[in-house]
């Protein structure tokens, strides 16, 4: 199944690192010709850091997909009751916000919408990025490879030697995995 015309959400949360590869990531999602509306946690819309300031991330994100970022909860609700998205990508997924899914806390707009969308049976496809993948997260990544609806791009490590339990997805099989996602499949190989 293509992208085109399909209706996508994408959420930042705070792997700052991540998001020059994210951003291009996003591009190559509206050059599919999918409408995408940007999603931003509240870490990711308020903290600034060495590798930018927020409100330089929320105006690229603007430029790239023609629409204002949702920025709240009370924004982020309505993806539920009018069935908005037909997908729902969090890239970069934090530690912090996979560990949340995986425990049903709905905290931030991101999380809201991931809950909204999930009601609607609908799939949420994580992009993960987080120096805990194989520590204190590995349980909750393991919840969530359980999950109904719920799908990853794949992952693996990104730097055994320097940092052993972190993990981050792979943006370059983005599009396929989100492809089969919208099929309710999970692409493979999933470790890579
Ligand atoms: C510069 C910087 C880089 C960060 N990179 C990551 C990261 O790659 N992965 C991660 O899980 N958390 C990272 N964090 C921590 C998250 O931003 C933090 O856990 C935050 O609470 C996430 O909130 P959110 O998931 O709601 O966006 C980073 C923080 C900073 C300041």
């Amino acid at each position: 199944m293509t992208l085109e015309n399909k209706s996508i959400g994408v959420a930042f949360t705070g792997s700052f690192c991540t998001y020059t590869l994210a951003f291009q990531a996003l591009e190559e999602l509206t050059a599919q010709k999918a409408q995408v509306q940007t999603i931003f946690s509240y870490h990711a819309q308020e903290l600034d850091s060495r590798f930018g300031k927020a409100e330089y991330f929320l105006d690229k994100a603007e430029r790239i997909t023609k629409k204002p970022p949702i920025l709240t909860i009370t924004d982020a609700e309505p993806i539920g009751p009018k069935k908005l998205l037909d997908l729902f990508i969090i890239m970069p997924c934090t530690g912090n916000t996979l560990a949340k899914l995986a425990n049903g806390i709905t905290d931030t707009p991101v999380l809201m919408a991931a809950k909204a969308h999930l009601r609607n049976e609908r799939p949420l496809l994580l992009a993960i990025s987080t120096n805990d993948a194989l520590g204190m997260n590995m349980k909750n990544i393991g919840l969530l490879l359980n999950a109904k609806h719920i799908f990853f791009v794949p992952f693996g490590q990104d730097n055994p030697q320097g940092k052993p339990n972190s993990m981050i997805a792979r943006l370059n099989f983005l599009i396929p995995a989100a492809e089969a996602a919208l099929e309710n499949r999970q692409y493979q190989p999933i470790i890579q």
